[in-house]
């Protein structure tokens, strides 16, 4: 009898302890969602409205009550700190985002952030964080193709998701995570790729890190490319970052648009380059009297995926030229603004360029 009694006081005490920290939200990870606007916040005139809607309408607290299941697995916190679509996101934003996120997460009681960001550009957003967010707690970026508006629209469950995962202990020092679509993105390895549909986010040549897949982050490889804490850029006393151009290559290219990004003072300039980052004889002129005027040169590609190699379509060690490796465009030019913060020698320049 008393062994009864033992045993159901002790349960009793346990299902005490048990709904006091749940009430208390002990075991729940805090969450912080950082709001910027694009189709996640965007709304239509209609339910069925996908493409013509005004993005970035929806602010930070309607999108948390939007998806009241995220009391389940976070104390989530929201803040705006833009209200835009993301076409509009520019690097003094940048530079706000990654001061904020830096702070936040230096708080002991801060587990994770997840930023919402328009689809447009936050391949470039999750990249600059990734180089420049001094923790290894999980910074989780998330958006949607959808309006929130709309019928079947995507934006609640990857808010939901992307919450799971800034939460998760499995997604600590894996660098920036970019989740749409239940799949799981390296911020170095996502690009857009359809202007439209919901499976818009690829990692081209690579693959995804991993999926939510019920209600769990399943990881299934990392990204190898050093980033947050391990990263040599520190952005905290920075109000500006260097100008720095993209080139579009095509039959025909005709060098007045890279000679005008010169004659404009530009730090450096990425070439957006056809096949393997080939040039135009043309345009190999145009920017060897570019690397001449002190301004760094990368090639990339247009291809959309696919490894630049040194010294094929161009004589790089000759010219004083970069390779972007594998990272595309719009990456090549953030991680070479972030290099340009540090030195204007193309050879340190490209270390960082293999190494990130
Ligand atoms: C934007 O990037 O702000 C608009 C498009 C989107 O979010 O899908």
């Amino acid at each position: 009898m008393v062994r009864i009694f033992r045993i159901v006081y002790l349960m009793v005490v346990f299902l005490l302890l048990f709904s006091v920290c749940s009430f208390a939200g002990v075991k729940l990870p805090h969450v912080v969602i950082l709001a910027t606007g694009g189709t996640i916040a965007g709304a239509g005139a209609s339910t069925t409205t996908t493409v013509d809607y005004t993005p970035a309408k929806v602010g930070v607290a309607a999108l948390i009550a939007a998806v009241p299941e995220l009391a389940r697995i976070a104390r989530v916190d929201g803040e705006q700190i833009l209200r835009i679509g993301s076409e509009n996101m520019t690097p003094k934003d940048w530079l706000t985002l990654a001061g904020r996120v830096n702070q936040l997460l230096a708080r002991a009681d801060v587990d994770g952030i997840v930023i919402t960001h328009g689809t447009d550009t936050l391949e470039e957003t999750a990249y600059f964080l990734n180089l420049t967010v001094k923790s290894g707690k999980p910074v989780v970026l998330t958006g949607a193709m959808r309006p929130a508006t709309a019928i079947s629209a995507d934006g609640p469950m990857n808010l939901y998701h992307a919450v799971l995962l800034a939460g998760a202990k499995a997604a600590a020092g894996k660098g920036v995570l970019v989740l749409l679509n239940d799949q799981i993105s390296a911020a170095r390895e996502v690009t857009k790729t359809n202007t439209t549909a919901p499976d818009t986010f690829k990692t081209p040549d690579l693959g995804f890190l991993g999926y939510v897949i019920a209600g769990e982050p399943q990881f299934y490889r990392i990204s190898t490319k050093r980033h947050t804490a391990d990263s040599e850029f520190d952005v905290t006393n920075l109000s500006a970052l260097p100008e720095v151009g993209i080139f579009y290559g095509y039959a025909g290219e005709n060098r007045s648009v890279l000679d005008a990004m010169v004659a404009k003072g530009v730090s450096g300039v990425v070439n957006a380059g056809t096949g393997d980052g080939s040039m135009s004889d043309g345009m190999k002129t145009a920017y060897r009297e570019a690397r001449g005027r002190g301004v760094i040169v990368v090639r990339s590609s247009r291809t959309g995926s696919g490894f630049i190699a040194r010294t094929a379509e161009a004589k790089d060690d000759e010219y004083d030229f970069v390779v972007a490796g594998n990272l595309n465009p719009q990456k090549a030019r953030i991680l070479l603004m972030l290099a340009l913060t540090k030195t204007k020698d193309a050879k340190e320049i490209q270390r960082m360029f293999m190494m990130y």
